[in-house]
Parts: structure tokens; C-alpha cells; sequence
């Protein structure tokens, strides 16, 4: 079986987020795509299975990137001394316009799924733009990638440029049919993935033609939540007869869970920087994921979310980069991100909510954004097979170090960023 060997290397994950789980010289074993767990001496019966042997290299699950925009991966690191709206209407809407161009989306969402295919990500969830034929590109490139990912056709018929803004409800909810018609089933590890751009750009027509769309094909939900001031206030005039921002997904079933009409709508929202108490209870109770995107947050001055307290709530959460309201695709950054936020939270903030420690921000890029995709982010047994293999013998260092301190200053060192050996999604080695 072409999926199933072993590696062996310094294992490193995370299996609750209370604690590191560090395994010294050991053999992680992949089944046909499935781990079957780790070992410290390698059991007789895997013996005849081909072996990787990465010797001292430090071995990660692979991370998850719960929020990305592919079309923005281009403008990464300029124009970011705005807040979103104005952002948005400056930079990010002028530079998604251009996607209406194929060749320029084969060359800028080649660039991206390059730098993705590198890195440390092995699964994502990507917003692209309203074009339906370059978003089937992108999800072609990405098929080719060999990473797994939920991809977005994104839905908008309001209130942004007239080249990006869609010329009625109706004719984006037919584009989008004939989208997942179109890539449906066609690929194995790319899918679609409903995604309303967010409430000021999607009117009450839309969102009505979103859900029958959502209930006709069953596919998972994605889109922006209480991020930033300026937005909350818009979205309280566009639809005063919410009493929170998530109401205005929740009143089309686009939000989780929904025990009234007996479905589960698979939905993740990105940032969730100022939910209310009852958007909270809401999301915990439909089960909606939160994409944690600390620096698109810093970057567009939104503020900082309190994810000790949605933690503590008991709601699904994960990290994501954000590109290019973050300016890393790095999910190494977007882990170290997560703690400096929650220190500042603590410190300048509420000090009732302490900050999170390394072991818990790891198990949010790997286990906590994996439940996304379903059993990933370990190599508890059964879990889907995704490792990175990493090589810190580039970062020198006099002292001796021991496990722990090597994966901690991986990760805060970018090593991600400098040097990954291997990497195999769903036990598929793809470098
Ligand atoms: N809200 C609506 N669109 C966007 C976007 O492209 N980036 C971010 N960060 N927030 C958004
Ligand atoms: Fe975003």
C-alpha cells in the first residue's frame, strides 16, 4: 500500500492542550493514510513497512490554516496602515477585481499555492474571489498541490467596487450553483465551501438564496464575524432586527448546528474580535468553529480576541493566517501571535483571562483547526496522517536543548519559513 510506512524522528504534538507530548527517537506509523499511533520501539508487525528515517529532525503534525485568501496573497505586507473597511475598499477589493483575468489568476494563485505547498500548512480553508472560473483554477492548482482544503467561490452583491460587487442576488446564487455543480465531487482533496464575503456585502436576498443553496448541497460555511468596529456598526444599520452580528447568519441557518431544522451546518468564522455574550453562547451551542487571525487583527487595528474566554466557553477554535489581512501564511507566526495577543490581553485588558501557554496554541494550529476536517492534528491512531518534518539543525545553539525547548524555538523561530524536509498529507508524502 502506497500509504502506509514509517517515519521515524523526534515526534512532537499535541494531544490535549494542556501538555506537550514529546516522543525522543521514535516511529510514528501510517496505515493507508491513517496513523495508527507512536512508538518508541517499532512493533514487529510494522517492521516490514518502508521507513523514513529522518534521524534528528523534529517531526509536527501538519498545521492548519482555518482562514486564508488566496487573491490577497499578492499584496501580503503593503497597505497595512488601515483599518478593514477602508482597507478593503483601497486595496483588497481593487486587487480581487483582478481575478476577472484568468492569466493573472494562473500566475498570482500559482505563487500562492507554491509558498503554501512549501511551507508548514498540509490543510485550509480558502476564500478566493466572486469569479467563478478562476476559483475553479484555483481549486485545480490546489488539487495538484497535494494539500487538502476547503476552497470559496466568495458571494458579494453590495457595497464594494462595481467590478467585484455581483449584478444581483440572483445571478450570484446562479454563478455559485454553476460553480459546485461544476467542481463537486470532481476533486479528491479540494471541496467547496459556501462563503457569503460577509454581512455587508451579501443583502437579505442573497443570504435567503445562500441557504436554499446550502441546504440543496450540504456543503460546509465560511465567512468574517464581529472583526472590527467599523463593520459591527455598519452591520447594526444593515440589519437592526438582529440583536448580535451572528443572528444575521443564524436567521438563514448559514451558523452551525441548528436543532430546529434538525441540520449541521459545518461553519467557520473568521475573528470573532468583539462577540457579545449571546454570540458566544451561540456559537458554543450550534458548534460554529472561530478562526483565530491574531495578526490580521494587530494589522488592521480590529483588537485583540479574547480566546482565553471563547476557551473557557468551550467553543471550537483554530488559527489562520489571514493573508493578506495577516502578512505571514506562516501558522508557526500566527502560534507565537496567539500568545503575545493573550499576554497583552491579560495584561492591558482583563486580567481575569490568563494567557495562553505554548502547548495550548499549538493544539489550536494542528488538533483545534483539525476537528475542521475531522479526525487531524496528531497522530493519535486513527487520525488522518499529516506530518512535517523539520530540520532545526540550522538554528545553532551552544547549550544543550532538550525536546521541548526545540519545538518551542521551531516554532517561534520560523523554521517553518526556512526549511521544511518533509511533508505527507492524509499519508501522502507530497515533498
Ligand atoms: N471582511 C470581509 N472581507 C474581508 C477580507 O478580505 N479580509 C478580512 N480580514 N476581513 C474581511
Ligand atoms: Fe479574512
Amino acid at each position: 500500500m502506497e500509504k502506509s510506512f514509517v517515519v521515524k524522528g523526534n515526534i512532537c504534538q499535541t494531544v490535549t492542550s494542556k501538555k506537550l507530548d514529546l516522543h525522543e527517537n521514535s516511529f510514528a506509523v501510517c496505515i493507508d493514510g491513517l496513523s495508527v499511533g507512536v512508538f518508541e520501539d517499532l512493533p514487529e508487525e510494522y517492521t516490514h513497512l518502508p521507513l523514513y528515517d529522518y534521524k534528528d529532525a523534529l517531526i509536527f503534525p501538519g498545521m492548519v490554516d482555518l482562514h486564508v485568501h488566496a487573491p490577497q496573497y499578492a499584496f501580503r505586507g503593503m497597505c497595512m496602515d488601515l483599518e478593514l473597511m477602508d482597507w478593503l475598499n483601497r486595496y483588497t477589493f481593487p486587487e480581487e477585481e483582478k481575478y476577472e483575468d484568468l492569466e493573472y489568476a494562473e500566475k498570482a494563485y500559482g505563487m500562492f499555492v507554491n509558498a503554501f505547498k512549501k511551507g508548514a500548512t498540509t490543510r485550509a480553508c480558502i476564500f478566493a474571489t466572486r469569479h467563478r472560473y478562476a476559483t475553479e483554477l484555483l481549486m485545480e492548482l490546489m488539487e495538484e498541490s497535494g494539500l487538502i482544503s476547503f476552497v470559496g467561490k466568495v458571494n458579494m452583491d453590495r457595497e464594494a467596487s462595481k467590478a467585484l460587487t455581483e449584478d444581483s442576488a440572483d445571478i450570484s446564487a446562479y454563478t455559485t450553483f454553476g460553480w459546485i455543480n461544476a467542481v463537486n465531487n470532481r476533486f479528491k482533496n479540494t471541496k467547496p465551501i459556501l462563503t457569503p464575503r460577509f454581512i455587508p456585502c451579501c443583502t437579505d436576498k442573497l443570504m435567503e438564496e445562500l441557504r436554499q443553496i446550502q441546504m440543496a448541497y450540504g456543503i460546509p460555511v465560511q465567512s468574517h464575524l464581529s472583526e472590527s468596529k467599523g463593520e459591527i456598526d455598519f452591520v447594526k444599520i444593515l440589519r437592526p432586527n438582529n440583536s448580535f452580528y451572528g443572528d444575521s447568519y443564524n436567521e438563514y441557518d448559514l451558523f452551525g448546528k441548528n436543532d430546529d431544522i434538525d441540520t449541521d451546518v459545518k461553519t467557520v468564522m473568521a475573528h470573532c474580535v468583539w462577540s457579545t455574550d449571546k454570540e458566544v453562547e451561540l456559537m458554543r451551542k450550534n458548534g460554529v468553529f472561530i478562526a483565530h487571525c491574531p495578526a490580521s487583527n494587530m494589522n488592521l487595528t480590529s483588537g485583540i480576541a479574547p480566546i482565553r474566554k471563547y476557551l473557557n466557553a468551550g467553543i471550537n477554535i483554530g488559527l489562520g493566517s489571514d493573508i493578506a489581512g495577516g502578512h505571514s501564511e506562516s501558522i508557526f507566526r500566527a502560534i507565537t501571535d496567539t500568545i503575545q495577543v493573550s499576554k497583552m490581553y491579560f495584561r492591558m485588558v482583563d486580567d481575569s483571562f490568563a494567557p495562553l501557554v505554548f502547548s495550548e496554541a499549538f493544539y489550536l494550529a494542528t488538533k483545534g483547526g483539525g476537528a475542521f476536517f475531522g479526525k487531524v492534528g496528531s497522530f493519535e491512531k486513527s487520525y488522518e496522517f499529516d506530518a512535517v518534518v523539520l530540520d532545526d539543525g540550522v538554528l545553532p545553539h551552544p547549550q544543550s536543548l532538550n525536546l521541548a525547548e526545540r519545538m518551542e524555538r521551531a516554532v517561534y523561530l520560523g523554521l517553518d519559513e526556512k526549511n521544511i524536509t518533509a511533508k505527507f498529507v492524509a499519508g501522502r508524502k507530497i515533498i
